[in-house]
């Protein structure tokens, strides 16, 4: 998977332009606050994932302006690819190789990128939900029709809850609960299990590339930790069985979410545990072995997405080699090798030792190739 050319018509602060990235490293640089993670943004927002900034659509217009554009072509699944998003005045359109699509979940599964930034040091220093958002964007890219899941996971949970806090004055509204229940289990079914499945791959890749920055001297496992299952789970189970032990949770939990108003068991509750030699690591973990775990998960993506897709992902490293010490930065990089990489930094000296195909610099939104 490749990028091989980035029109801008105005996303955020950055000035019309167009670039064409090379194959290997392409290196962005600039002083702060210039544009550079603005550029990741854009390129990323092709995946059909949501912003890693948690943006929302309105912000990518350019400040006093109506309308943002950007185009994207590529090299996947074999072919030249192109698609476009635009934004204009709370409308947006989206094309796939000319093809409009409903929204930009559309993209979904077309163009693979991976993208590490130094907030995802809170993927395990913080609360499970950023556990369950990497998850879920990560099996989104693969399995398009599980944003859908998800979606509607989502909706029916809000009309439980809802009908649960109704259900208080009005008793004839708890046969209502029933039918809530029986769909939650079946959309909760189908994302735990494909949660399970991508555990399961991304558990031995992790323990691996762990094992290789940490020079063998230490392990890292998981487990998938569920309110509707009695134990820590490790491996994938059966469908019925999940969907049994989730209808099973549901209903003893009813009493109680009644009182409370809301769910409190299902797959927005699920969490994943990370051990190191079997010490929790959001619990005891340093620093230094939490960022060696994001590293490992995320080059896990990458290598899950490679195994099922047969194609490198695009690689984006927002600011985050210098928050690297020197044998993780050395191990990340002797990792991309072959692969598209697109690096933000301040200062390109730092990647002197690296043979950068192109360097772009930024300035106030203005990118422009470096000739010399
Ligand atoms: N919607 C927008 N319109 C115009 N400018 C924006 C918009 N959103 C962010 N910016 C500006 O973009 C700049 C930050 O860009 P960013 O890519 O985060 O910088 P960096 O080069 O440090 O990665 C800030 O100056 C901010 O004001
Ligand atoms: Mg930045």
């Amino acid at each position: 998977m490749r990028v091989t050319k980035i029109s801008l018509n105005g996303f955020r602060n950055l000035e019309p332009a167009v670039i064409e990235p090379c194959d290997g490293v392409n290196i962005i640089y600039g002083n702060n606050a210039q544009g550079k993670t603005n550029l990741i943004e854009a390129i990323w927002l092709f995946t059909g994932s949501r912003s890693f900034r948690g943006a929302k659509d309105s912000d990518y217009l350019p400040f006093k302006k109506n309308f943002a554009g950007i185009e994207l072509c590529f090299f996947g699944q074999q072919r030249d690819q192109t698609a476009k998003i635009a934004f204009h005045a709370g409308n947006k359109k989206i094309l796939l190789n000319e093809i409009q699509q409903k929204s930009v979940s559309g993209l979904k599964g077309n163009f693979n990128a991976v993208v590490f930034s130094p907030d995802h040091l809170s993927l395990v220093k913080d609360g499970p939900d950023e556990r369950r958002n990497f998850l879920d964007t990560a099996i989104g890219q693969l399995m398009p029709q599980y944003s859908r899941y998800i979606s509607a996971y989502n909706k029916l949970l809000l009309q439980r809850n809802s009908t649960l806090k109704d259900a208080q004055y009005h008793s004839s509204l708890i046969d209502m609960i029933d039918i809530w229940d029986e769909q939650l289990v079946k959309y909760g079914t189908a994302i735990a299990s494909a949660r399970l499945r991508y555990i399961n791959l991304l558990s031995p890749l992790c323990e691996e590339i762990y094992s290789g920055i940490s020079k063998g001297s230490e392990k890292m496992t998981m487990s998938y930790c569920a309110g509707w299952f009695d134990k820590p789970i490790e491996e994938e189970i059966p469908r019925e069985k999940i969907a049994e032990s989730m209808a099973l949770a549901l209903k003893n939990a009813r009493k109680n979410d009644l009182v409370q108003g809301s769910t409190s068991v299902g797959i927005h509750r699920d969490d994943i545990n990370i051990m190191i030699d079997s010490v929790s690591l959001r619990a005891y973990g340093s620093q230094g072995q939490q960022r060696s775990c994001v590293l490992a998960l995320k080059l896990a993506e990458c290598g899950i997405l490679y195994n099922t897709t047969g194609e490198h992902p695009v690689i984006l490293l927002d600011d985050v080699m210098s928050e690297l010490d020197n044998s993780r930065r050395d191990y990340l990089l002797n990792h991309l090798k072959g692969r598209q990489v697109f690096i933000t930094c301040c200062d390109k000296g730092y990647f002197k030792d690296l043979q950068a195909g192109k360097t772009f610099y930024m300035e106030a939104g203005v990118i422009s190739e470096d000739t010399e």
